[in-house]
């Protein structure tokens, strides 16, 4: 099938990369020359681990390329894929949607054949049921455009692999037709049996949102229980395995630490508890306010931490923090909690040098007054405290005998509990984590 894909950021990318790859005819828009000057020589504008491949592979197939116009996405195709961003609106709750509008109200009064418009973009629900209203006065007469919602639950890290083999595919339409034609999109990620859900627009917006609003629930609800597990002396990582075993409750999003960030879970979160207040229905979400609040506690919790483990007082000491991107196996920074805790120990008149083995250059623009170093080891010299903040594989890799040679004290924080303690407390280091007593 011939389709494109509007907007060439983390979602729009990969969405096209892995349509190329299963077989469509991909064009990707963009509104950056200089992006889509990079995507066509088959360069991904961030890191995500196997996207170099399979945008390179796809693009000398022939079968993904890239143009800046909407006028040139009218022209090659009837199926289009919106993937531009809704961040959190500055000094709101909700989400900006108006580079969803700029799309739809750009394309539309283009389109010269019946077309299907599909969002990707997580939106508030009653977005799409909009869009639709919208559409219907900016169609040229005698064009039928429909509007559909095809939500994209994509984790940074793990986005080729989630696109390609996701867990489900869930999409919302006004018309048996549309969901059709999104299933023959689909086909070739289906025959595995994977869950297709057509459902109607509501449900599919609503889908994406409370999945990310429970992910959240679930890592501050460990958080919390961390906390208690800290003041009575037990420890949160047994405890979240033990939970794991019972197959109602499972493993996953319980690791305790410093919390959640990234693009995603609080601004859905948010824009989540804004919408309910705006439909009536705020009172019912009183629980996720406490998530995000929760949340956000957590890492001042790491900062009053640290200042313990330093006798009080972060002021004049060395700090060394690993691990600036929001989570293992990204570049990106966004609402990083292991940034903020850095930027708040700086702030407290603490010395801080980063490290990351792939955000330093993204932490550095967003935090220009933070020191960087090129290694994990450069980071740690002459450190009064070593603290663990993203849980890059080779984090726990480290020798923390040859570590301890570097630090001036052997202290260490692991905001993500993660680290193998025994081997840190062999080599003479003292070990403090969130959720469990010090070692
Ligand atoms: C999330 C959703 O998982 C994905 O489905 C959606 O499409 C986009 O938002 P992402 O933002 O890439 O994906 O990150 P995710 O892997 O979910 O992690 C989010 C944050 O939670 C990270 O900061 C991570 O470190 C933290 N986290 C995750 C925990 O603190 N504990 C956990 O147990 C799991």
């Amino acid at each position: 099938m011939r389709m494109t894909v509007i907007g060439t950021g983390y979602l729009g990318v990969v969405h096209a990369a892995c349509m190329a790859d299963i077989g469509h005819d991909v064009l990707g828009i963009d509104t950056d020359p200089q992006k889509v000057a990079l995507l066509m020589q088959g360069h991904p504008p961030f890191y995500e681990p196997g996207l170099d491949e399979l945008l390179r592979s796809s693009v000398a197939s022939g079968r993904l390329r890239f143009a800046t116009s909407l006028a040139q996405a009218a022209d090659f195709a009837d199926l289009h894929f919106i993937c531009v961003g809704t961040p959190q609106r500055p000094g709101s709750q909700h989400l900006e949607l108006s580079g969803v509008h700029a799309v739809v109200d750009g394309l539309v009064p283009l389109l010269r054949r019946d077309s299907l418009i599909v969002g990707k973009s997580t939106v508030p629900v009653g977005t799409a049921a909009a869009i639709g209203c919208r559409i219907a006065g900016l169609a040229p007469p005698g064009i039928g455009v429909g509007i559909a919602w095809n939500p994209e639950f994509l984790r940074e890290g793990r986005a080729v692999q989630d696109t390609l083999a996701p867990d489900r595919i869930v999409v919302g339409t006004e018309s048996v037709a549309a969901a059709e034609l999104l299933r023959i999109a689909y086909q070739p990620m289906l025959t595995a049996g994977l869950p297709f859900i057509a459902t109607d627009l509501s449900t599919a917006e609503l889908v994406k949102i409370s999945a990310n609003a429970f992910l959240a629930t679930k890592i501050s609800f460990i958080n919390a229980v961390a906390d208690v597990c800290e003041a009575a002396g037990g420890d949160i990582s047994t405890l979240t395995e033990a939970l794991g075993h019972d197959s109602r409750i499972g493993q996953s999003y319980l690791s305790a630490g410093i919390g959640f960030g990234g693009s995603c879970l609080a601004k859905d979160l948010r824009a989540f508890v804004a919408r309910a207040d705006e439909l009536g229905a705020g009172d019912s979400v009183g629980l996720l306010r406490e998530v995000d609040e929760y949340n956000l506690r957590r890492r001042s919790r790491a900062v009053e931490i640290t200042a313990d483990v330093l006798g009080g007082s972060l002021w004049e000491q060395n700090v060394a923090v690993l691990g600036a991107a929001f989570k293992p196996d990204t570049d990106d920074v966004r609402d990083s909690p292991a940034l903020h805790v850095a930027a708040a120990m700086h702030e407290l008149g603490a010395r801080v040098r980063v490290h990351d083995p792939k955000a330093n250059e993204n932490a550095r623009v967003a935090h220009p007054s933070l020191d960087y170093a090129p290694t994990a080891e450069k980071a740690c010299e002459a450190a009064d405290v070593v603290l663990h903040l993203t849980e890059w594989r080779q984090y726990r890799d480290i020798d923390p005998a040859a570590l301890g040679a570097i630090v001036r004290q052997r202290r260490m924080v692991d905001g993500r509990n993660s680290l193998p303690v025994q081997r840190w407390l062999d080599a003479g280091w003292t070990v403090r984590g969130l959720g469990r007593a010090t070692f």
